[in-house]
């Protein structure tokens, strides 16, 4: 498994498209729309990426994502559109995409990580240090919580 910073538009930032929708938009009758990657060239993205061969064939392929916007408030960043594929998950993929987000935010002088968590995904927040800083809010239709981490505690 690795964990790479790919440039906007790149092919792998394409695949990361790809699992964003089949992820986070389809099991709510939803495509990525034009709002969705409003401004992602000004954006950090991290794929997660398969190390697999066979056959001395390489097949490394993009399981998981997460973008950041660093400068989202002052010294404070934001993490959204965090997914990794179905097949690949409980192997430690969220875990290291979290990780190298946090360790490049805190390079850049952010002191703080903030983010809008579905219900369903607020005990994998917990588990990777974040806290819960609101009541429950709807987005998308779905019962949302803003969770946040400080970086320099
Ligand atoms: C949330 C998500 C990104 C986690 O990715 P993952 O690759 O499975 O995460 P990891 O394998 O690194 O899991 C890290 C730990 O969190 C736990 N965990 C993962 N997802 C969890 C969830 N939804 N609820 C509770 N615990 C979870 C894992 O069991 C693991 O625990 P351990 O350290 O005790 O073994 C993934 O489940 C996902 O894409 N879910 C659907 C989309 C989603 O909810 N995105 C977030 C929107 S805010």
């Amino acid at each position: 498994m690795r964990i790479e910073i790919v440039p906007y538009n790149s092919i792998p930032y394409k695949h990361s498209l790809l699992i964003r929708e089949e992820v986070l938009r389809k099991p709510l009758g939803m495509e990525i729309t034009k709002g969705d990657v409003f401004d992602e060239d000004k954006h950090v993205h991290f794929v997660a990426i398969e190390e697999e061969y066979a056959d001395g064939v390489n097949l490394n392929a993009v399981v998981g994502c997460v973008v950041l916007i660093p400068n989202y408030e002052p010294q404070t960043a934001k993490l959204r559109q965090m997914a990794t594929l179905e097949q690949f998950r409980g192997k430690g993929y969220g875990k290291a995409l979290v990780w190298q987000l946090e360790k490049y935010a805190k390079r850049k002088g952010m002191a703080k990580i903030v983010l809008n968590a579905r219900h369903y995904a607020v005990d994998f927040y917990l588990k990777v240090g974040y806290q819960i800083r609101s009541e429950k809010f709807t987005e998308v239709g779905i019962d949302h919580f803003k969770m946040e981490k400080d970086l320099r505690a």
